[in-house]
């Protein structure tokens, strides 16, 4: 018998083939996030669901609906969207994507992090708008990166790929801070520096990039106080996800300049970006392309394949959560 699979966003389509090759898929054309009624439909009709970081699958929806789905297969390696207590309570097994989208996150934050420093947001703004009078001396300057201090938040697989990419291109000093202490390994591979509280971090360093999951714990770790621990010429760049960051006291600091910039890739409340953020040019805003490569998005695809494929035959999925 085919397995029905029920994908809630249009997926790059070498994946929607192959996958289409294997299981009866069903998948919206309009490609918009599902309604939480589809989303018990599809729960309550599919032996698999494949859901994004933009469709909520918590307890409520987990404990009313009729269940038919025996496996979550999450499309992204973050995967605070889905209650896995819940899961795990209605015996549902639950994966994600970790690794693929490694190397394309970490280059996109080094984007955010040279484009907020170098003022590339408002630069082309300023060309496209007909404003550019020629170069000058005292034109649009912004700030160096080669030699600058780079503290990560969160030592994890992005963490180091961005602290290398940092340290051997830029010529950084790149300092961590992680709840618990990371391996050695991994430490050396960063070529990192630990730092014992965030504090320490935040005050040492010129740019701080944030490579924590969305946790109660990351809940708006970086509030108005902590902000304030940052030096006024220091950028902050977030490309983990938007409630790490109290974007209301990052606005205020921001517009009062007591930090000089911010790079931005996820929001809280996506794809609602705050009012006080867009207004402002000392910060840049992308929307949520941390792994939008053509490669990455169709390798979390396959992945979400092997992790169905596993599923199907009676084996461990290899991205198992719960
Ligand atoms: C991820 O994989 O976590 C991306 O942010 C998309 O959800």
């Amino acid at each position: 018998m085919t397995h029905t699979v029920s994908l809630t966003r249009r997926w790059p389509a070498a994946v929607e083939a192959h996958l289409e090759s294997l299981y009866d898929v069903s998948v919206d054309a309009t490609d918009r996030p599902r309604t939480r009624d589809e989303l018990a439909a599809a729960l309550a009709g599919s032996d698999a669901l494949c859901p994004t970081v933009t469709d909520r699958i918590d307890a409520d929806l987990l404990s009313s609906a009729e269940v038919q789905t025996g496996i979550i297969a999450s499309f992204g390696v973050g995967h605070e969207h889905i209650d896995l207590d819940a899961a795990r309570a209605r015996g549902i097994v639950v994966t994600n994507t970790p690794g693929v989208l490694t190397d394309c996150t970490a280059d996109l934050t080094l984007a955010l992090l040279l484009g907020a420093a170098r003022r590339v947001g408002e630069g082309e703004r300023e060309l496209r708008g007909g404003n550019w009078a020629g170069w000058r001396p005292t034109h649009m300057m912004g700030t160096r990166v080669t030699g600058k201090t780079l503290g990560i938040v969160g030592l994890g697989r992005i963490g180091v790929a961005v602290a290398r990419r940092a340290r051997l291109g830029f010529g950084m000093r790149v300092l961590f801070h992680n709840p618990t202490p990371p391996p050695p390994e991994r430490i050396a591979d960063a070529g990192a520096e630990p730092c014992s509280t965030l504090d320490e971090l935040l005050r040492r360093s010129d740019f701080v990039s944030l490579h924590c999951p969305a946790t109660p714990d990351t809940h708006h770790l970086i509030d108005a106080e902590r902000l304030a621990q940052m030096p006024a010429h220091a950028y902050l760049i977030n490309t983990a996800r938007g409630t790490v960051v109290d974007s209301d006291a990052l606005a205020t600091a921001l517009r009062e300049r007591r930090i000089r910039g911010a790079g931005l890739d996820v929001y809280e409340g996506e794809p609602e970006v705050p009012a006080g953020l867009l207004e402002l040019d000392n910060v840049m805003l992308l929307p949520h392309l941390g792994s939008a490569t053509q490669e990455t998005r169709t390798a979390m695809g396959m992945r979400v394949a092997e992790n169905l494929a596993a599923f199907f035959a009676g084996s461990e999925p290899p991205d198992r959560l719960v």
